[in-house]
């Protein structure tokens, strides 16, 4: 199952069950989300929407600056399933603002976090490498939180694209390039 077949049975109901198996099995190679793959010039993690409905789910693309961790953060009360196409990422997972686990994921390997699953913050394992990862949330949410030990009070933060459905938010921003 290709990106186009993904997306066609994303839009018809699915259980959490089914969506964990959906992006396990799918198969998408890089030629097909190489033109979503766009690196915004200022972020570490750049993030690309290929598909949005907006009252149910939001497919994006993360591409990761090598060693880049992003900040420990919420997804809105949304469902999050990620599948790494690209690299090796690692994932810490915190509840009440405490760390809880450190694993590690590689190409293929696929994670879910439900919607009151506390919080989690992503590395880019690489220190030389760029890691590539395909984000369902569900349903999409605009605005989330971002967190740090040291307080249990989060800061808002709006939700951004450095491109949608393929197409750059901004000319400086570059596409990925050859794999
Ligand atoms: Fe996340």
């Amino acid at each position: 199952m290709g990106l186009q077949e993904l997306i066609w049975r994303l839009m018809k109901d699915q259980d959490r069950e089914e969506y964990t198996e959906l992006l396990r099995t799918c198969n998408i190679p890089v030629q097909e989300w190489r033109r979503y793959a766009f690196l915004g010039h200022r972020q570490g993690c750049s993030r690309n929407l290929i598909y949005e409905d907006k009252d149910r789910f939001a497919l994006t693309l993360c591409c990761w600056d090598p060693g880049y961790q992003n900040e420990i953060h919420d997804h809105n009360d949304s469902a999050c399933y990620f599948k790494i196409l690209h690299g090796i990422m690692q994932e810490t997972h915190f509840q009440d603002n405490e760390r809880k686990a450190d694993k590690e994921y590689g190409v293929g390997d696929v994670c879910h976090m439900s919607r009151r699953g506390g919080t989690h913050q992503m590395t880019n394992v690489s220190k030389t490498e760029r890691a590539v990862s395909l984000h369902l949330y569900i349903p999409p949410f605009n605005t989330y939180q971002v967190f740090n030990q040291s307080s249990p009070h989060g800061e808002h933060r709006e939700a951004t694209f450095v491109s949608r459905y393929g197409f750059s938010m901004d000319q400086e921003n570059n596409q990925l390039g050859d794999f």
